[in-house]
């Protein structure tokens, strides 16, 4: 692997032993992975931030390290909204343990915006480097804004961020990110097919394509259903990247290699069957965190209702920040809408039977994470099972 002068200096420690450690990670991972130079990223999102996923020996590793992020860097959801994890229910010793996780991730330098959103915040362009970890937001900026990322361990995340550099293989080399296998979509073709019905749709298709790269026809997503389709087959495949013929920035025009691959059919009636009616005692939306958007639908629909059973918002604090209108609609309603944290990471979710979402990626991961049940259903049909 070729180093500059200046990734030779940080490995020979002369910008500090943390540094050099970090270095010595992305220089291996290059080598195992066959890089032949680092690149400069734009931004680093840091996973493993939630105590309920790093536990006491990552506390302990995040704790000995000494260097500051040299680009902006931003955290995963943690395992509680930190103004009001009281409110939520999360037990004060995991509080307490949440919060030393934190302030060392504050001591490196990463700015304390816990969201698998980060887009929302600071725009990244088509064809920026990043260094990103948590899968939906790693699949949105590859297919949606046309960025490059892997899809980062928490450490390497980590360590890009205080180096300011990633091993260049993988999906940010262009030859890397060509389709390799064609996803054919009869039934959804039209306007106005809920969110619910792209995150069930890349819940099954990432089933079929595995970790390869799908190349969708017959859908016209926008990018919140984009969002939920891409963090579904994250979920359920390895889905890193995907195209959308005429929709996605490196499918605007028709990708006739498409043509010589295999092609898979998706039906309409293939996804309608994953929408059930079992019972439920909470509902969550917001996985990945909600867009401006979603809140606003979400506020529209909650107007004037109460709800009876618990109904969870989830979505960045930036975002909450600047649609305090919305949220207060959902809030007024008994709902609560709250940051850093999420259905998944939040350990209070697991005092939950069976729990209604509008993600595919959120239908998938539930049972494991929460031992729940999960069921599948639009915003729509979400706002009438906790207010009915
Ligand atoms: Fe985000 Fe949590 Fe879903 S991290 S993508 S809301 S599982």
């Amino acid at each position: 692997m070729e180093l500059t002068p200046g990734d030779e200096r940080i490995l020979a420690g002369e910008s500090g032993e943390t540094r050099r450690q970090m270095m010595e990670l992305l220089v291996a991972l290059g080598k195992v992975f066959g890089a032949e130079r680092l690149v400069a990223i734009k931004s680093a999102q840091v996973s493993g931030a939630s105590y309920k996923t790093i536990g006491k020996y990552g506390l302990e590793w995040l704790d000995q390290l000494d260097a500051k992020a040299v680009v902006p860097a931003v955290l995963n959801p943690i395992g509680m909204p930190r103004g009001r994890w009281r409110e939520m229910g999360v037990d004060p010793e995991f509080a307490k343990n949440q919060e030393l996780v934190i302030a060392a991730f504050e001591r490196l330098g990463i700015r304390l915006e816990c969201t698998c959103t980060p887009y929302y915040l600071a725009a990244s362009k088509p064809g920026d480097h990043l260094a990103w970890s948590e899968s939906s937001a790693v699949c949105y900026a590859n297919s949606v804004i046309g960025a490059r990322t892997n899809r980062e361990g928490g450490p390497s995340a980590l360590a890009a961020a205080l180096v300011g550099k990633t091993p260049c293989y993988g999906l940010h080399l262009a030859r890397n990110r060509r389709p390799q296998v064609h996803v054919h979509v009869e039934g959804m073709g039209g306007a106005g097919l809920s969110i619910a019905h792209f995150g069930a749709l890349g819940y099954h298709a990432g089933k079929l394509v595995g970790n390869r790269i799908p190349y969708f026809t017959g859908i016209r997503p926008d990018p919140d259903r984009l969002k939920a389709m891409g963090a579904a087959m994250a979920a359920t495949g390895a889905v890193a990247l995907f195209h959308v013929e005429g929709v996605t920035p490196e499918a605007v025009r028709p990708d006739p290699a498409a043509s010589g691959l295999e092609t898979i059919t998706v039906t309409r009636e293939e996804i309608d069957r994953l929408f059930t009616d079992i019972p439920v005692d909470a509902v969550a939306v917001g996985c990945p965190h909600c867009s401006p958007s979603e809140l606003a639908g979400i506020a529209d629909l909650l107007d004037g209702k109460r709800v009876k059973i618990p109904f969870y918002v989830f979505a960045s604090q930036g975002v909450i920040d600047r649609n305090r209108t919305a949220v207060a609609v959902i809030e007024r309603s008994g709902a609560r809408v709250y940051a850093d944290t999420c259905m998944v990471v939040s350990p209070v979710m697991e005092r939950y039977k069976a729990i209604m979402v509008n993600s595919g990626k959120a239908l998938a991961y539930v049972p494991n994470m929460c031992g729940a049940l999960s069921r599948i259903g639009t915003i729509g049909d979400c706002v009438k099972v906790a207010t009915e």
